[in-house]
């Protein structure tokens, strides 16, 4: 157990350090509490000694304003205390979540595919919002709990060395227990994370097909779903307060039995004058004040044993295999891209198999084939998201493998079915990152066809809604469109663009294409015959392997293109 705390300590530490002066000074503070609280306990001394049983007027007068001092000491204290706890917690999980995404963003694709939404989410947010207090609360109350035990123990030590060993002995037991609690503390702690991810996975899934949901009358089903795991969460949370909970009876009861042994040996002693009532009660309000931080203590290591879990959630992200950015980049236009024996197997299943086709600048290449032949597959090799499993593909008669993918990433223009249309102004969805460029921008609206801009209320500065989803699909699609033309790239990647639209918008469409295929390099991914009688070059795909290729007419002949079409 401890062990592990360790790694929750030493994952935070780099990150403390960055915050140095402040931890230092919130440090200070603690400190600042927990001796002001020992002398809570120690003015009872001169209180009861001078002021009540030698009855003396200077007295009088100082004792209450040693009070007030220390009471305002106190709380100037605490405030920087807190406040500088806080700082310090906002700081390093904001920097914690900013890293976070850095490593989602930047992840090999193939590492971050079995992930989900509402996984990733609930770590980034939630289990960060779960360290977040841990930093900013229970570490700083652990610190001013521990500090002011030891003051507290100093301040008994130093009244009565004697009646201390009761109190000592006794705290001492309650360690047992406690350290048995903190497990089971620990593992439902795990579980209820568990679940508030499954119920981001509901919200999230749910949420983006409530049509879906609707249509098929699954509400209701949806819902009982979600209130089960609503009420798994609800047991695992309950669980994790009854095992942290229980520790207070225990420490009651250990506590009554050193106050009550204080008070009678304590008494014993003072009854035969080998004490003052003076130091008995300063004793035995420190005795009493001991409670509240070894209950603070005790509670807050079992929250501190969940920091490693948190930790480890938080870790198995920025595990995720990163992508590469050390290789050089390619500072040329794309010239020609060659799959040489290229071949991908995923887990078992051989995706594709010993491809070999060129495509060179101001080529248009078509690959057709059946649903699941590994089409986009291929293109998931040239984005550099999968590294094939034999074989190569050459940029410029380079490996890709050698080559910084965001440099030929960079000169890529790529459209795909689901238009990837994002919840900003029409505008920024078409210069997505790049600067405004009047002229361009007019091209690029004008060959994608996209007039629509100047019928919408806000022309484009017109928010389009989550997905685009006050855009037709149509709509959507040829702003995707214009996005492309506007990055123009050196190669133009169409993975099924124009698949799910009505006739008319593909008429546009293809009169788009024509333009583009008129002049740049463009590998096309289609099922539709009419995209296709423009390419130079069709390679039919069937079960991942090239089947027929060569001119249209060539290709059109053959039985596999025209299975492929059910001609
Ligand atoms: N990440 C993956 N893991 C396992 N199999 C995959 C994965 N991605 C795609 N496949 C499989 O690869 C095959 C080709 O898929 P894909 O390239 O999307 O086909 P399409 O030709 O329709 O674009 C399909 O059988 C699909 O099930
Ligand atoms: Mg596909």
């Amino acid at each position: 157990m401890s062990s592990k705390k360790w790694h929750g300590v030493k994952f935070l530490a780099p990150y403390f350090k960055e915050y140095k002066s402040t931890v230092i000074f919130a440090v200070f503070a603690m400190a600042g509490v927990a001796i002001t609280s020992a002398l809570t306990a120690y003015i009872m001394k001169p209180l009861l000694n001078n002021l009540f049983i030698q009855k003396s007027e200077h007295m009088l007068y100082m004792m209450p304003l040693i009070i007030i001092a220390i009471f305002s000491a106190r709380g100037i204290f605490r405030f920087f205390s807190a406040y500088l706890s806080e700082k310090v917690g906002v700081e390093i999980t904001q920097n914690i979540r900013a890293k976070l995404y850095d490593r989602v963003l930047n992840s090999k694709m193939d590492a971050i595919e079995n992930k989900t939404l509402g996984d990733i989410n609930t770590r980034v947010i939630e289990t960060v919002l779960n360290l977040h207090q841990i930093i900013a609360k229970t570490i700083p109350s652990y610190l001013i709990s521990v500090m002011t035990l030891v003051a507290l123990i100093f301040t008994i030590l130093y009244l009565n060395w004697r009646l201390s060993l009761f109190a000592v002995i006794f705290a001492l037991i309650v360690i047992v227990p406690v350290k048995i609690l903190g497990k089971r503390v620990k593992r439902h702690v795990n579980s209820a994370e568990g679940y508030v991810t499954e119920l981001n996975e509901r919200i999230n899934e749910t949420f983006t097909h409530l049509d879906i949901v609707k249509v098929y009358n699954q509400v209701d089903n949806e819902k009982s779903k979600f209130s089960t795991y609503l009420k798994d969460y609800k047991n695992s949370l309950l669980k994790v307060v009854k095992y942290q909970e229980l520790t207070s009876p225990l420490m009651e009861f250990f506590v009554s039995l050193s106050v009550a042994s204080v008070v009678f040996f304590g008494g014993y002693e003072v009854i035969n004058n080998k004490m003052s009532v003076g130091d008995f009660f300063a004793f035995l309000t420190a005795l009493m004040m001991l409670y509240a931080p070894v209950k603070v203590v005790t509670r807050n290591s079992l929250v501190l044993n969940m920091l490693d879990s948190y930790i480890d959630r938080v870790e198995s992200i920025l595990d995720l295999e990163q992508e590469d950015k050390s290789k050089l980049s390619l500072d040329e236009a794309i010239k020609s891209i060659e799959f040489k024996d290229a071949s991908l197997t995923i887990g078992s299943s051989k995706i594709l198999d010993n491809l070999n086709f060129t495509i060179n600048r101001g080529d248009t290449i078509a690959i057709v084939g059946k649903t699941g032949a590994g089409k986009s597959t291929i293109l998931t090799l040239l984005f550099g998201f999968r590294v094939p499993s034999k074989g190569d593909i050459l940029v410029n008669n380079k490996s890709i493998l050698d080559i910084d993918i965001a440099s030929i990433r960079d000169k890529i223009s790529y459209i795909n079915q689901a238009s990837g249309i994002f919840n900003v102004t029409i505008k920024e969805n078409i210069l997505y990152g790049l600067e405004y460029n009047k002229k361009r921008y007019q091209r690029a609206i004008e060959i994608s066809h996209c007039e629509f801009i100047d019928t919408l209320q806000d022309k484009d500065d017109f928010i389009v809604g989550e997905n685009g989803k006050k855009l037709s699909g149509g709509q959507r699609q040829r702003l995707a469109l214009a996005r492309a033309l506007y990055k123009d790239g050196d190669i133009f990647i169409l993975d099924e663009a124009t698949s799910a639209l009505d006739a008319n918008t593909e008429a546009l469409i293809q009169d788009s294409l024509n333009k583009i295929m008129a002049h740049k390099t463009t590998l096309i991914i289609a099922h539709r015959l009419q995209t296709i009688q423009q390419a130079d070059i069709v390679l039919v795909l069937s079960k991942g392997r090239v089947v027929a290729s060569g001119s249209y007419d060539e290709v059109s002949k053959t039985k596999e293109f025209k299975s492929n079409f059910a001609l």
